[in-house]
């Protein structure tokens, strides 16, 4: 195989070297493009485009394929511990036991918010969409750290417990407080997820009971968000942090781009469209007809994704752990009835198989939350939830590799040759 691209433009030919990922898929280094050329690159999107080198997740699209440091996700189900699978995409490999059990101690100790950050929420309007809340407390936790750079471990590692712990925190008291209910603190008996469940659903006269399914469901669920490569809120935090703005900002810029329906926001848009449907207005068919006509502007939502071309292996798990969480809750949801109607429709469609449009991340997951009880607009805080150790991952790889250059794309110029300012009183009326 060529070790390099020749590229002739203009009477220039240029060699560009080939880069090799360590599971061979090959990139043109175009580095030295401009400086050799003069001419940009141009790839709106960046679907063709590879931003950093990271060792932290491999995708295979066309074969289905998702690891986390070198583990195929599928592995984790067994006995799913989001807390480990945590450490192990921020340190990158999978922690001892003292190591697990020293982390998992320190998000119990963490759980608390500073009692000036909990007041904080009483400025939002109860109606406060969650992910803006999620997003701004974040940013304002960064108030209570250090602005440090370090890359040390262990002041690291402490900083990052103290966000993924909180982060549950921000979450529950954002739902109890829309719901007009008080605040309940944190169980430092209880593990990570059973601790939110507690904070979201307990009374202070009444202990929410944590059903070990339910919280192993979760878990897995929480493993299979954590990290997806240079997604839109993992390159927007790779960008927030290339400046060198702190991990808390970055987050925060993170949970902001998550929050779109295209992005993280499409599990709240799957539920949407799956309840048009129960409520009677159109029929799978229907959907399935308006997805296909690019007059519409509407798009299959929980379907189709910029690297799988094939099904999501995360999709297949959330499937099967939507048939697990409705058996064992003995539930039925005439949702779950539509997203497979849909689902059969859209596979048996020419226009999705030709795209190699197949469901995605988002398709079951907010069915599954729903049937535990989490509202809709709380979907994507939880997808958020899952993804802040991916998050903390990349900002630190990023951090910690020597040279980093803050992230600064060009672009192709459309606007107007130069032009001379017009003195007020001597400008036209704009025409029409
Ligand atoms: C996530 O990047 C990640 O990894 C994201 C994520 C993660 O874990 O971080 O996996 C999480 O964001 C999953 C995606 C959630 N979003 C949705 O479910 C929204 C619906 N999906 C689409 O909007 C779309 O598929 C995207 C945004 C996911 C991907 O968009 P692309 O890669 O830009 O695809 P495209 O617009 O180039 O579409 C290619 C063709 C087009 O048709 P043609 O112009 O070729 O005729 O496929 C069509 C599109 O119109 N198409 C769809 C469709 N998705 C693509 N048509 C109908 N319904 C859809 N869902």
């Amino acid at each position: 195989m060529s070790d390099h691209a020749t590229l002739t433009v203009n009477g220039i030919t240029v060699e560009l070297p080939i880069l090799r990922g360590s599971c061979g898929e090959p990139a043109i280094d175009i580095t030295t493009l401009t400086a050799q050329t003069g001419y940009l690159a141009y790839d709106p999107g960046f679907g063709n485009t590879a931003s950093c080198r990271s060792a932290i997740t491999w995708i295979d699209g066309d074969h289905g394929i998702l690891r986390y440091r070198g583990i195929p996700i599928e592995q984790f189900a067994t006995k799913p511990n989001f807390v480990e699978v945590a450490w192990l995409l921020i340190f990158g490999r999978l922690p001892t036991t003292p190591e697990l059990k020293d982390f998992s101690a320190k998000l119990t100790a963490n759980a608390h918010l500073h009692e000036g950050l909990r007041h904080h929420f009483e400025g939002f309007p109860v109606d406060a969409p969650p992910m803006a809340i999620l997003s701004a407390m974040i940013n304002a936790k960064g108030c209570f750290e250090d602005d440090f750079l370090s890359s040390d471990d262990q002041q690291f590692e402490d900083a990052a417990a103290r966000l993924i712990s909180k982060v549950r925190t921000i979450a529950a008291y954002a739902y109890r407080r829309a719901k007009g209910l008080p605040v309940i603190y944190p169980d430092p008996k209880l593990r990570y997820i059973a601790n939110m469940l507690h904070m979201m659903f307990s009374m202070p006269y009444d202990q929410y009971v944590i059903d070990p399914d339910i919280e192993a469901a979760l878990n897995l669920i929480f493993i299979l968000h954590a990290d997806h490569e240079q997604n839109c809120s993992t390159a927007t935090v790779r960008m927030v942090g290339s400046s060198h703005a702190n991990l808390f900002a970055s987050a925060a810029a993170g949970v902001c781009a998550l929050w779109g329906p295209l992005h993280g926001g499409a599990n709240v848009a799957v539920i949407d469209m799956l309840e048009a449907i129960h409520r009677g207005g159109l029929s799978p068919e229907d959907v399935i007809r308006r997805a296909k006509d690019k007059s519409s502007g509407f798009r299959l939502m929980g379907f189709g994704h910029r690297v799988y071309k094939n099904y999501d292996p995360r999709a297949t798990m959330l499937r099967d752990i939507s048939e697990r969480i409705f058996t064992k809750l003995n539930r039925q949801d005439p949702l779950l009835d539509i997203a497979r109607k849909l689902e059969a429709l859209a596979l048996a469609d020419p226009y999705f198989v030709e795209r190699r449009l197949y469901p995605n991340v988002d398709f079951y997951s907010g069915i599954i939350f729903r049937a535990i009880g989490i509202p809709t607009d709380m979907f994507t805080v939880m997808f958020a939830i899952g993804r802040l150790p991916g998050w903390i991952a990349h900002w630190k790889e990023q951090h910690d590799q020597p040279g980093g250059r803050i992230a600064r794309p060009r672009q192709v110029y459309t606007g107007p040759d130069l032009t001379n300012y017009t003195p007020i009183d001597q400008r036209p009326a704009p025409a029409g």
